[in-house]
């Protein structure tokens, strides 16, 4: 798709833009992070106010709902990068820039929110979680479709909103604390509504541009990473996630790409061309692999998990 297509498309996709923001605005509740945050667990840290230097055994949380809790929140640290890319993307005037805006300031909420729980509730070394944000923002975000449609922009952040909400959300059940698991139930649920508003793009690019639609969902399911993949040290702990079970394969073919693919109805839309049934056909290649992995990856889990209880 030519630079050309893909702002022609936008531009088409503009009054979709528009219902879609009067749905957002007419269900999206407004809430306040303070009202999540438990203060009266928190107090003053060692600095220039002498209070009590951080340390583990101040939170009763497990190792990895901390690292879980780390990743979600320095994902959302990025915000001022996703933002720029957004805005390059979808740019800052009419229904797409009102949603640009709007969609930022929402998500602003989440880095607030989870910050203050974490510190009040003491869960994490605030002097490692700083410069672990230092070094991650500093890094920035890209868009790894760059070079590619405005339709893989789209076609990411449906994916990618549906990822996080779940992240969110089996990260709060994991927590074993009701504040945390309430906080972040409600961070998901915002997830929900961005998830929705970019599906819905999706699917009315599939009316207007069916060829072009199915290969930026090809591309992006089969490329496919989370929008923290660059937080340093990544791998070992996405190991750590899916080894509990809060982000794995299995989560992420079921929960994830799945769900989104049925609501567009990628794999039974009839009117495709050719290229449109080569994009399809290498999805459906892609998917059948991913649910094989998934399945060795829960095998191998139960595996090890039957070793370890067998050695308590
Ligand atoms: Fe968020
Ligand atoms: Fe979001």
């Amino acid at each position: 798709m030519t630079d050309n297509r893909s702002s022609d498309l936008l531009r088409e996709l503009e009054q979709v833009v528009e219902v879609n923001l009067n749905r957002h605005f007419a269900t999206a509740k407004e809430w306040f992070p303070h009202e999540y945050v438990p203060w009266s667990r928190g107090r003053d840290f060692e600095g220039p106010l002498g209070g009590e230097a951080w340390s583990a055994e101040q939170s009763p949380l497990s190792d990895v709902a901390r690292t879980s809790l780390i990743v979600n929140l320095l994902t959302e640290d990025n915000l001022p990068s996703y933002h720029h890319e957004i805005a390059s993307m979808f740019g800052r005037d009419g229904a797409w820039g009102t949603w640009v805006h709007r969609w930022t300031a929402e998500e602003g909420r989440h880095g607030i929110a989870i910050r203050d729980y974490l510190l009040a509730a003491r869960v994490v070394d605030p002097v490692a979680l700083e410069r672990a944000r230092m070094t991650h923002m500093s890094r920035g975000f890209t868009n790894a479709y760059v070079d590619e449609t405005a339709l893989h922009g789209i076609a990411y952040v449906a994916f990618q909103e549906l990822a996080t909400r779940v992240a969110h959300r089996n990260t709060g059940r994991i927590s074993g604390d009701p504040v945390c698991d309430q906080l972040l139930a409600r961070v998901a649920a915002d997830e929900n509504l961005h998830m929705i508003f970019y599906r819905n793009l999706l699917t009315a690019a599939f009316q207007l541009a069916p060829d072009d639609a199915m290969r930026s969902v090809c591309d992006v399911v089969t490329t496919f990473q989370m929008p923290g993949h660059t937080i340093e040290n990544f791998t070992r702990k996405s190991v750590q996630i899916a080894m509990a079970g809060i982000y794995d394969l299995r989560v992420h073919h079921d929960e994830v790409v799945l769900p989104v693919l049925r609501s567009v109805k990628a794999l039974e839309v009839t009117n495709l061309g050719p290229a449109g049934e080569v994009a399809r056909d290498e999805l459906v290649g892609f998917l059948a692999e991913l649910d094989r992995q998934a399945a060795r990856f829960v095998e191998r889990r139960a595996k090890i998990d039957a070793a370890r209880s067998a050695q308590v």
